[in-house]
């Protein structure tokens, strides 16, 4: 059997963090539960134990959180760069009105990100997204490749839809860490650019399933 590649791996290591948080509750609930019968004195050095421990994960977890949140305020500021582009490269007139919405959504989105910063006290600060750069490189470079037409766009599309993936991967992880820290303004805001993004990846197929695939392929032959 073939094992997965780091790339499958990434959504799955971000579910284990959460699975191994909840894991340590348990762990956590079941030693109190047996120091019930200890005496006083061992029950409360447990107890202040086990406080500085999960203190110790949530203060981890907000920088897991902070660093992601860096990350995906990177990402959106140079999506509002690099939609522009594939508005200006694309031909269908459904594609390009998708990206347009798409464009005022991420701009919204950034806003987003900001007000999560200050949610926690922290200053909005981007930090290039290695892996979001590749992509939008990856998009560049394939508009420059073919030529104009529906070809193009469905490389726009294919881009564009690596790019949705990447941010619903993202803010699914950033909602799901501010639920567990208890940061339920910043879970709001969080879901609701969720739901664009995932909304704005069905619009994308819709679109490449309604003209741009088919015209595509018909170039083609
Ligand atoms: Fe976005």
């Amino acid at each position: 059997m073939k094992h997965n590649s780091v790339d499958q791996n990434q959504p799955t290591k971000n579910k284990s963090i959460n699975l191994n948080l909840k894991k340590m509750e348990n762990t956590k609930s079941n030693r109190n539960g047996r120091s019930n019968g200890a005496t006083k004195k061992m029950s409360t050095n447990v107890t202040q134990t086990e406080n500085s421990r999960s203190g110790m994960q949530s203060s981890q977890l907000m920088q897991l959180f902070v660093e992601e949140l860096k990350d995906i305020y990177w990402a959106e500021k140079a999506l509002t760069k690099a939609i522009p582009k594939m508005i200006k490269n694309a031909t269908s007139e459904e594609l390009i009105k998708a990206l347009q919405n798409h464009l005022m959504e991420t701009e919204e989105q950034v806003k987003r990100v900001e007000q999560v910063f200050e949610i926690i006290d922290k200053k909005a600060v981007a930090k290039k997204c290695e892996a979001m750069d590749g992509l939008m490189k990856e998009g560049e470079e394939i508009m420059k490749e073919s030529e104009e037409g529906a070809m193009c766009d469905a490389g726009i599309i294919s881009a564009a839809q690596k790019v949705e993936h990447y941010e619903i991967a993202s803010y699914g992880t950033l909602r799901q860490f501010a639920e567990t820290l208890g940061l339920d303004d910043a879970v709001e805001l969080l879901e609701a650019t969720l739901e664009e993004e995932k909304a704005a990846d069905e619009k994308l197929t819709e679109v490449a399933v309604s003209a741009v695939n088919i015209e595509a392929a018909q170039e083609q032959e």
